[in-house]
């Protein structure tokens, strides 16, 4: 017995030393340095591209990796060479420990910035908390500026909670803020002028997403789909002083108006051509680790988190996942016909 633990002890010890001397690469070259977890399935929104009405069928509670597994992948993660989380769901904010797992993840060794992707809907209610948690970064999801097309899209009336919350992430001025904006034809493509205006008086940056076909009812069939270059010609017709800035690996085209305050990216999360600068883990909320939003193939790291795999093990699985990332969301796309039923199953 005691030989087996002495063996364990310096199994653990050789496979901690060899994860401190390693970082998440993959083949082509890329380091993955952000991991996005998904911390629920569940969400207080029905957004048409993402759930039907009645939600899709959620996974039980024990299904789901809980705080403590959530913590020990941020560790194992920080010492892999990851510098940024971002938490998001589901809805985040409706994840009882949010608060503590944020904090926990802004104390960890070698974590620089923790993010939360969040509807909006609850910000305000849990501003002063988030306040002090160590959270740096909020990206907002919101579609759209009208209340009744909110209502449509999301099938929820919370477009004033939603913009209560962005008031309230704003004048507490401690959060970088983004909202994130999913450009569909004959939806919201008359809204992007006034999307644009948000960024002149507000230090944010308004990110107009492509629409990508994560439904079970795949309204992405449906003509909605409004791509990225035909974003950039209208926002450059609109605002022709626009300016090229400087953005995140996601913000493909990034401009800036002079004068405003605030900044403008596109992101061509369908078309994809911002794959070659990826620096992204996936988490899900079910506990695997999925190398492309695209990809078909996921490894199971909550079955082995509770068959008491040690973290070097852990490292390992981390790192063979990455290192056979694909060279693009096209290849991975080809790896697997079943897609999730819902963004809320991949965490965005
Ligand atoms: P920043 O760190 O602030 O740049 O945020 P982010 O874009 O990484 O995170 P967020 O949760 O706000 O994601 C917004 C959207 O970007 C997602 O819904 C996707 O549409 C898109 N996106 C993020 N990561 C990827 C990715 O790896 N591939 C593709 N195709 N799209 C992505
Ligand atoms: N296509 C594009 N973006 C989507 N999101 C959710 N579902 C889709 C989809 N099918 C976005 C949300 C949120 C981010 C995490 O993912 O609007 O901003
Ligand atoms: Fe909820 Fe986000 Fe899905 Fe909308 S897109 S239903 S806000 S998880």
């Amino acid at each position: 017995m005691s030989m087996n633990n002495d063996t364990k002890t310096e199994k653990s010890v050789e496979s901690r030393q060899k994860i401190r001397s390693s970082a998440l690469l993959d083949q082509f070259g890329r380091t993955f340095d952000y991991v996005r977890i998904a911390v629920n399935e569940k969400c207080n929104l029905r957004c048409i591209y993402c759930m039907p009405e009645n939600g899709v069928p959620f996974k039980p509670e024990n299904n789901l990796l809980n705080p403590d597994e959530i913590k020990q992948l941020v560790n194992i993660l920080a010492s892999l060479g990851v510098k940024k989380v971002r938490f998001t769901g589901g809805e985040p904010l409706l994840h009882n420990d949010i608060i503590e797992l944020i904090q926990t993840a802004a104390f960890t060794p070698g974590i620089r910035s923790v993010h939360l992707t969040t509807n909006g809907v609850l910000l305000k209610s849990k501003i002063s908390e988030l306040q002090d948690s160590g959270l740096t970064g909020v990206n907002i999801s919101l579609d759209t500026l009208d209340s009744e097309k909110f209502e449509q899209i999301t099938r929820r009336k919370n477009l004033y909670n939603v913009m209560s919350g962005l008031d309230a992430v704003l004048a507490s001025g401690r959060f970088k803020t983004k909202l994130n904006v999913v450009v569909m034809r004959n939806f919201n493509e008359d809204e992007l002028d006034r999307f644009v205006g948000m960024t002149k008086h507000r230090d944010i940056v308004v990110r107009f997403i492509e629409l990508m076909p994560f439904d079970s009812q795949q309204i992405w069939k449906t003509g909605k789909f409004y791509g990225a270059d035909q974003i950039i010609r209208d926002i450059k017709n609109a605002f022709p002083h626009l300016v090229i800035d400087k953005g995140s690996r996601t913000e493909h085209n990034i401009y800036r108006i002079p004068g405003y305050r605030g900044k403008i990216a596109v992101i061509p999360s369908y078309s994809r051509n911002l794959c070659g600068a990826c620096n992204r883990i996936r988490i899900t909320a079910d506990g695997k680790i999925l190398n492309c939003l695209f990809s078909g193939q996921e490894t199971s790291l909550i079955d082995r988190l509770r068959g008491g795999a040690s973290d070097g093990e852990i490292a390992e699985l981390i790192k063979t996942a990455m290192w056979h990332k694909l060279e693009n969301g096209w290849q991975a796309q080809k790896t697997g016909e079943e897609q999730r039923n819902s963004m809320t199953q991949i965490g965005g």
